[in-house]
């Protein structure tokens, strides 16, 4: 556990008078991908909200790296060199992709990191689009655009909140070669899904999340075998 680059520590959140979360505990280990699943509504994305502190969780502790940041400001957290990757993927739709990326931009501490120059290389899409505005994407290049953004700020950690939503299958596959890819290299990330073939194959862990709390924790092969988990609380 002490080893984990993010401890989520009994975390509770309201939404207005809604009890969200409620006490939800995860750890994601350095280099390791942990995918948090549970059907719509589970409290995905509230979770990865008050990791992030968009919403501001009524208990509970985050650290990273060894250090508290339950009490930043969000832009603090994020200056942290934790990267979200959103639902929404909030792509400046007035900018272009190459502008998109060049506003997320920041050097990596070994000068060693993710530039501009490197994600062209990498998203041969995305370089393709460089002077098209982000209301011109399709939805699988804003996503990738989305992603984009994340990687040049050279994060130690990426959340990212179901990357795979609304994508075609061709798409999808993509968006999870890009997963893998990043994992290969070493990205620590904490992958929120509902794609389980997407998410079960990437993850070195599992964590199912079910009306606010965590009902089951185990590896990818485990979670194939458990039916009645699946059933319950994926409906998968
Ligand atoms: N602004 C809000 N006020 C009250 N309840 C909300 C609000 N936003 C979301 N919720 C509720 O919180 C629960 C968790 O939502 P969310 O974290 O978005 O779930 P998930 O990402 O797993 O689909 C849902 O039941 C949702 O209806
Ligand atoms: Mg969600």
């Amino acid at each position: 556990m002490s080893e984990s680059l993010l401890h989520v520590d009994d975390l509770h959140t309201y939404l207005g008078d809604s009890y969200v979360i409620q006490g939800v505990s995860l750890a994601v280990p350095s280099g390791k991908v942990v995918a948090l699943l549970g059907r719509n509504g589970a409290g995905k994305t509230t979770t990865l909200r008050s990791i992030m502190r968009m919403v501001h969780p009524r208990r509970g502790r985050v650290t990273f790296d060894g250090r508290d940041i339950s009490a930043l400001a969000t832009f603090e957290i994020a200056r942290s060199r934790i990267s979200f990757v959103q639902e929404t993927r909030a792509i400046f739709p007035s900018l272009s992709v190459e502008e998109n990326i060049a506003v997320a931009a920041r050097p990596a501490e070994n000068g060693n990191g993710w530039t501009m120059q490197r994600i062209f290389d990498d998203f041969p899409n995305l370089a393709a689009r460089r002077r098209n505005g982000g209301s011109q994407l399709s939805g699988g290049e804003q996503q990738m655009l989305a992603i984009a953004r994340a990687l040049v700020a050279n994060p130690r950690l990426m959340l990212l909140d179901e990357p795979s939503e609304g994508l075609a299958p061709l798409i999808v596959r993509q968006i999870a070669d890009i997963i893998g890819n990043l994992k290969r290299a070493g990205m620590t990330m904490l992958l929120v899904e509902q794609n389980f073939v997407l998410a079960t194959e990437v993850a070195d862990h599992i964590v199912v999340l079910g009306k606010g709390r965590v009902r089951w924790t185990g590896t990818s092969e485990e979670l194939r075998k458990s039916d009645e988990i699946r059933h319950t609380w994926l409906g998968v």
